[in-house]
């Protein structure tokens, strides 16, 4: 594999490693594709291999050592197919995934493991599988992908690293996060080549994995880039610092280097503005995929046209569906506002966006049937940030609350709930909402958050900050012609005596 510290050639005994697979962790750039590209060239005459290669980095291996490149869009049909006379014919290959949604990586991995692990008994020979960027195949948690691609890419990746030895399978793993890696298939790997590791997250996992105590897994912290520390039957017996070798072949793509600019050109804007007359018909490559319409666009779009009936009727041909049974418009007002207070009953409904409880929103008034334009956003907010002032039915037939909504819309959208908040309190004479009880309003845990919006309402005219002599606050709105009765800005224990965070 390289050199040991005092020079001595690294080894790694590979009829052991088929028995005993091999897990390579480092952060990004620590050099683990070039330790496996190392291990690749090495072995190649030796052991037939199979490269399952994210971001087709190991294609050059083609040239120099005759692996045959597969392109992995094809269908998963074509790539069991491929896999399976891979086996059968023993050849050596690299399948890039380059260039293919992660979901499809995902998907095309999986076809190709399946296909090899399900070779006929006769033809397994033992094969070298190595899956570079593991954690993407066989992540530990979900992710943005869906549920049923991660699972056949996991349940592949299992398959090989658990029961692929009695076929002839030989799992070599690369991870840069050991964390994000799912724990059985790290945990059925028996060798190790720990390089350069900085999150505690991942130091604790391989210190687990290795049978080290966290202190001694410090050194991992330190190595430098192609500098790894070797443990396992096909290695050594105890953690070594061995230094990769070299490498014949080149990746695809290397590390950055910095290259001094061209002198920039009199006519720069010229050349840069006068488009190239191909440019026109062109078609525009589409890198990502188009963007999703928003949640809320089609929800919005849904209420619209609630149907009546079945779903049965096919839309397009009936535009205007018959809309949903009317009900009053107080009917309507009801509804509206009971689901609006079913989902701020949620006590974590304080630290969501208002625009997942929008959503939440207008799901649930379809759901219930409430006709009509949906509500939109600002009336939404709006009415989330009277509710949360917990004012009273009396109180909101007074002069004062309708003077306090007109000042409210003095200031943000997203300042209106701690506002209305305060000026409740100030017409109904109850204590000073503590700091605790204005962050939460603000969807925040942070006090001091807290009172930088009450400096910021000071700022504006809005109220006046003062406090008594035991300590206690009052917040006085001149414009209201009240003032809270003194509360204790510290107090913890209201609004059903939550805890306050720890990040306090
Ligand atoms: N032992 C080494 N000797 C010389 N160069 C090395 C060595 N190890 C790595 N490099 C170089 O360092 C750069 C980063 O290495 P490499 O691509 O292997 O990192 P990596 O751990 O795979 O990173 P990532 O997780 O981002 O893929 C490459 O340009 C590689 O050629
Ligand atoms: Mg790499």
């Amino acid at each position: 594999m390289g050199t040991l510290a005092g020079g001595d050639p690294a080894k790694l005994d590979i009829e052991e490693l088929l028995a005993t697979r091999l897990l390579v962790q480092g952060n990004s750039g620590s050099g683990k594709s070039h330790l496996l590209r190392r291990l690749l060239e090495q072995s190649a005459k030796w052991v037939q291999q199979v490269i399952i290669d994210p971001e087709g980095d190991f294609v050059t291996l083609a040239d120099k050592y005759g692996h045959v490149v597969i392109d992995a869009d094809r269908t998963e049909a074509e790539l069991a197919g491929i896999a399976d006379r891979i086996r059968r014919h023993r050849v050596s290959c690299v399948l890039t995934l380059e260039g293919l949604e992660i979901e499809q990586q995902m998907r095309a991995a999986a076809a190709f493991l399946n296909g090899m692990f399900d070779a006929d008994r006769e033809f397994w020979f033992p094969v070298l599988v190595v899956v570079d960027e593991a954690q993407m195949f066989a992540p530990s948690m979900g992710g943005d992908v869906s549920e049923d691609a991660r699972r056949m890419s996991l349940g592949a990746m299992t398959n090989l690293m658990c029961r692929g030895r009695k076929r002839g399978l030989a799992g070599v793993i690369a991870t840069q996060r050991l964390a994000k890696l799912a724990k059985n298939v790290a945990a059925e790997a028996s060798n190790f080549l720990m390089g350069r590791t900085f999150l505690d997250i991942d130091m604790a996992r391989a210190a687990d994995l290795l049978g080290m105590d966290r202190r001694q897994a410090e050194m991992f912290r330190n190595l430098k880039r192609g500098n790894f520390v070797a443990l396992g039957p096909a290695l050594s017996r105890r953690p070594l610092p061995i230094v990769i070798g070299n490498v014949e072949t080149s990746a695809r793509s290397s590390s950055p280097k910095l290259m001094p600019l061209p002198d920039a050109p009199q006519d720069v804007e010229d050349l840069i503005f006068t488009p190239d007359p191909e440019e026109f018909t062109r078609p525009i490559v589409r890198r990502a995929p188009p963007a999703p319409r928003p949640t809320t666009d089609i929800l919005a779009e849904l209420s619209r046209a609630a149907p009546a009936g079945g779903e049965d009727q096919p839309s397009a041909a009936t535009p205007s569906r018959p809309a949903a049974p009317e009900i009053s418009a107080e009917e309507r007002e009801e509804r509206l506002a009971a689901v609006l207070d079913e989902i701020l009953a949620d006590p974590q409904a304080a630290y969501r966006t208002d625009s997942v409880l929008y959503q939440e929103f207008l799901v649930r008034a379809r759901m219930r049937r409430v006709g009509g334009p949906p509500m939109a956003m600002g009336e939404f907010r709006r009415r989330v940030a009277i509710s949360r002032s917990g004012v009273d039915e009396e109180t909101v037939a007074s002069e004062g609350w309708a003077t306090a909504l007109s000042l409210s819309a003095q200031v943000s959208d997203d300042l209106q709930g701690v506002f209305l908040l305060l000026a409740k309190a100030a017409l109904t004479r109850e204590v000073c909402p503590s700091d605790q009880r204005i962050a939460k309003a603000y969807g925040t845990h942070s006090a001091r958050r807290a009172r930088r919006l009450l400096g910021y309402f000071e700022e504006q005219g809005l109220m006046v900050v003062h406090t008594d002599f035991s300590g206690k606050r009052i917040v006085a709105f001149p414009d209201l012609q009240a003032e809270t009765a003194p509360g204790d800005p510290n107090a913890t224990d209201e609004a059903g005596g939550e805890v306050p965070s720890a990040a306090e």
